[in-house]
């Protein structure tokens, strides 16, 4: 250990850290983090068999999991931690939320924890289309209409941004490359926050409800072991997703035919669809917009130090 420490100086990592920040609510953004790790993992197996030119897309998934020992399990994992990491996410935002954690002096990685909610979306917005089956094809003739409607904002969706590069490909390109790459850069600046910032005080513990810190009373434990416990969630997490992706394998329907629309969106993404079946198409983006809008106004409007929700 005291070799290994000399030269890469893990035991930096044996800081103390409150007690609190132990607990699963305070765990989810590192249950978050495990499922982008997941996905990453089974992602690369994916991009070996993945072709993604409109005319062998969704041959090449039909075939990946039908003629590639282990795809199918592989490409399960992948859908079914694309779910995770949006559930879990999205329940780490709702707890900084009540706690409070947004407020000063934290209201800088709220934006960053933002902006990498909206990156997720993307991500599996860009996964949605890459099977290009009709559920893909609908989703993306969807997109198509809303960048219309945003005009110069949606060029870059729009089919006739580039006219030798497909926008599928540079989906894929979104999806593998620039979103990870981004919540990679944006999570590392996260992680190092959050240190420098140190974990929220926990709002039934402080005697003082302005307080930045945990009270000095509260018990401590190395970073580690807050690590390690991370670690055995993820596993946890991994084992169920697993048997998910074994038990409810996700469909891949067959080439879509064009000018038809008879699917669900997924999901992820029936709140905007509600607000576009009693308003119109124009709604998916006012209605997200707004969402994304509010979630940036949060830290600014509420300047109130009390962390009790
Ligand atoms: C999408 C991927 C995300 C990952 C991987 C992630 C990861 C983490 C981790 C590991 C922590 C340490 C504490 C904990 O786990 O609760 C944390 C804290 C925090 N996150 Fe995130 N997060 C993400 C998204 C978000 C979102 C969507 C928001 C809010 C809009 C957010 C805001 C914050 C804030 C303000 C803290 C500091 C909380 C405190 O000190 O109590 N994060 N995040």
């Amino acid at each position: 250990m005291d070799v290994v420490d000399e030269r890469l100086g893990i035991r930096a990592l044996e800081y103390p850290v409150p007690e609190h920040a132990n607990n699963l609510a305070w765990s989810l953004g590192g249950i978050t983090a495990a499922s982008f790790v997941v996905l990453i993992g089974t992602g690369i197996l994916l991009a070996q068999f993945y072709s993604p030119v409109p005319e062998s897309a969704n041959q090449s998934v039909r075939d990946l999991v039908t003629d590639v020992w282990g795809m199918r399990f592989v490409r399960g994992l992948h859908f079914w931690a694309a779910q995770a990491m949006y559930v879990t996410a999205a329940l780490h935002l709702i707890r900084v939320f009540f706690t409070g954690s947004y407020k000063r002096p934290r209201e800088g990685n709220w934006l960053i924890g933002v902006a990498m909610f909206g990156l997720v979306i993307f991500a599996l917005f860009a996964g949605t289309v890459l099977k290009w089956d009709q559920e893909g094809y609908e989703a993306l003739g969807h997109n198509l209409e809303v960048a219309e409607l945003l005009g110069g904002a949606g060029l870059w969706f729009s089919a006739g941004f580039s006219s030798r590069v497909s926008i599928l490909v540079r989906l894929y390109g979104a999806h593998v490359v620039v979103i990870p790459g981004l919540i990679l850069v944006l999570f590392t600046w996260h992680a190092l926050l959050v240190k420098r910032h140190h974990i929220s005080p926990h709002p039934s513990l402080t005697a003082d409800d302005g307080a930045e810190q945990a009270p000095p009373a509260e018990p401590t434990e190395p970073f580690t072991h807050h690590l390690r416990r991370i670690a055995a969630l993820g596993l946890a997490l991994t084992g169920v997703l697993a048997i998910l992706a074994v038990l409810i394998p996700p469909a891949v329907g067959p080439e879509p035919v064009e000018g038809i629309e008879v699917t669900r969106p997924p999901w992820n993404f029936w709140w905007m669809f509600t607000l576009e079946n009693w308003w119109g198409l124009p709604w998916i983006a006012y209605g997200g917009g707004a969402l994304f809008l509010l979630l940036i106004a949060l830290p600014f409007v509420d300047r109130n130090p009390h962390r009790s929700w």
